[in-house]
């Protein structure tokens, strides 16, 4: 069934570059550097609402096994492009909801699991979350760990005291609405299915 994500597959990248720039390869360093800190290396790692691949490809380059899990397929259309472009073989793929983790992955597999960048604000009911909260437990080896920062890019009157000015310089400069147009990502998701 089509997911509204699917609808801006194509873009999202480039959304993200011209919105949030410099920070979001900020906040990409400083998580990888955190997973690095508490992952086992080589280890297990399930990315969910992994997106087009932003934390999950350079985690799968450094030597961790990674699972992508997304609700759009599309999404992860463009993240095995990338993968394939970029040479990253044995990433996993899974189109689902984090609300269906029970059902769709294996017990106790997992060293980590992410869930970055807004992807706990789609979970809408405490329902959602609890259903998430029980099918990543499942999916995880004991002892093991959920790592989802509540960090959001700061926004115009939603600034926290500790967040970095610079980056948000930015991004009042590039707030203003721009057309971006389809096929930017450069890859053709149907060859990546
Ligand atoms: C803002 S993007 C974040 C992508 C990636 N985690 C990152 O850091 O760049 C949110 C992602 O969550 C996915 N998503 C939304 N609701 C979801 C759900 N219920 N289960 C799994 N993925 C979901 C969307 O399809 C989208 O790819």
């Amino acid at each position: 069934m089509p997911n509204a994500h699917d609808s801006w597959a194509d873009v999202y990248d480039e959304v993200n570059r011209r919105s949030f720039g410099g920070f979001l390869d900020a906040l990409t360093s400083r998580t990888i550097h955190a997973v690095g800190s508490i992952a086992p290396a080589g280890g297990r790692i399930l990315d969910i609402g992994a997106g087009t691949g932003r934390l999950a490809l350079p985690l799968a380059q450094r030597g961790y096994r990674l699972t992508a899990v997304d609700a759009s397929s599309e999404m992860l259309a463009i993240l095995r492009c990338k993968a394939a472009r970029l040479g990253i073989g044995g990433l996993r793929t899974v189109t689902a909801s984090a609300v269906h983790l029970l059902t769709t992955l294996p017990r106790g597999e997992f060293d980590l699991a992410l869930l970055v960048f807004s992807v706990v604000s789609y979970l809408v009911s405490e329902q959602e979350l609890r259903r998430a909260a029980v099918g990543i437990g499942n999916a995880l080896a004991d002892d093991r760990y959920i790592f989802s920062p509540a960090l959001t890019p700061p926004c115009r009157g939603t600034r926290r005291p500790e967040e970095p000015t610079p980056s948000r310089r930015r991004h009042r400069r590039t707030a203003a609405p721009e057309r971006v147009r389809p096929g930017r990502s450069g890859y053709d998701p149907r060859r990546c299915r």
